[in-house]
């Protein structure tokens, strides 16, 4: 099998590489984003009808949700536009398209886990562009939409590195606790997603680690594992002046689909935090 990975330096992307090489492919490709620019639709076609994919890992994407409230064009152009290019390109050599999308797509206002037929109100610009790459990938015949939440991992931002920053130079730090839902381990993913990418059970699907947390109470998890001793406040989130962009109360994304397709579901949020700080520590 061939395989292309897009956004094959970001934190997902990479985990999915390492996993392929892992199972002992050897076929994979993980164009930059200079080789394949997904905004540049000849870009995309010359690189995907040249490697001829099997299957394509769609990870690259605008992920700067804060950034998009005021960047429309960047956001729009790299999550909506580029699933089109892919989707399209992936069209003309017949490869399975494989989407990342985000608990974004939703509002946040129902009181219990999302499952993935209900229905999408994004919140933020962000969301809105994931929730127009959903409908582009469900336009395409052999297309998956892993929806997921909260990623961590090696190669880029995320919400683990930065209490672990901010831990070395605050005594006490303010985290949200009015919002809900559940931490992603890039490995942890990798993992499920190439599993679901071994069958032809196309449609949607949610995956993250087990268990629904609060970014407060997931703050306290990763201050434990890292052996801080440090003041973590409860705040809520109309008090936190550094998000430009709404974020929804609850992001509990339920695992129903994926029982359903046979797919083991995730170890728990906190088997997950325990092997990233690990492996920070090395
Ligand atoms: N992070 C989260 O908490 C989260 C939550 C839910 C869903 N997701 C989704 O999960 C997927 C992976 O997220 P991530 O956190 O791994 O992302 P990430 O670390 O921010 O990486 C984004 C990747 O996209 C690439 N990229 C951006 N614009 C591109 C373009 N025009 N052409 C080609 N490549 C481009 C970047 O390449 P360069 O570095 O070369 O620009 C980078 O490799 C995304 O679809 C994201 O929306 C993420």
């Amino acid at each position: 099998m061939r395989y292309l990975i897009t956004g094959g330096s970001g934190q997902l992307g990479s985990a999915i590489y390492k996993e392929l090489l892992l199972r002992g492919e050897n076929d994979v490709f993980t164009p930059s984003s200079k080789e394949m620019d997904i905004t540049n639709f000849s870009s995309v076609k010359n690189y995907i009808t040249l490697v001829k994919p099997d299957i394509i890992f769609h990870c690259a994407a605008y992920t700067n949700v804060d950034e998009a409230e005021f960047d429309h064009d960047s956001c729009y152009m790299a999550n909506s536009l580029g699933t089109g290019h892919i989707c399209n390109a992936a069209g003309l050599v017949d490869a399975t398209v494989i989407g990342i999308s985000s608990d974004y797509v939703f509002d946040g206002k129902k009181e219990s886990p999302y499952e993935v037929y209900d229905e999408r109100h994004p919140i933020n610009f962000y969301g809105s562009t994931k929730k127009e790459m959903e409908d582009i990938l469900t336009r395409y015949p052999k297309y998956f939409v892993v929806r997921t939440s909260w990623v961590f991992g090696e190669n880029g931002k995320n919400f683990v590195n930065t209490m672990l920053n901010l831990a070395k130079r605050h005594d006490e730090v303010d985290v949200v606790r009015d919002q809900i839902g559940s931490p992603s381990y890039t490995p942890d993913l990798a993992r499920g997603i190439v599993d679901l990418s071994n069958t032809d059970y196309y449609g949607f699907y949610h995956m993250t680690n087990e268990g629904y947390l609060s970014w407060y109470k997931f703050a306290n998890l990763i201050y434990k594992e890292a052996g801080i001793d440090i003041k973590v406040n409860p705040i809520n989130a109309k008090d936190y002046n550094g998000a430009k962009a709404l974020r929804p109360e609850n992001s509990m994304l339920s695992k129903f689909s994926l029982d359903q397709a046979g797919i083991t579901r995730l170890p728990s949020v906190e088997e997950a935090t325990h092997n990233y700080i690990k492996i920070l520590k090395k």
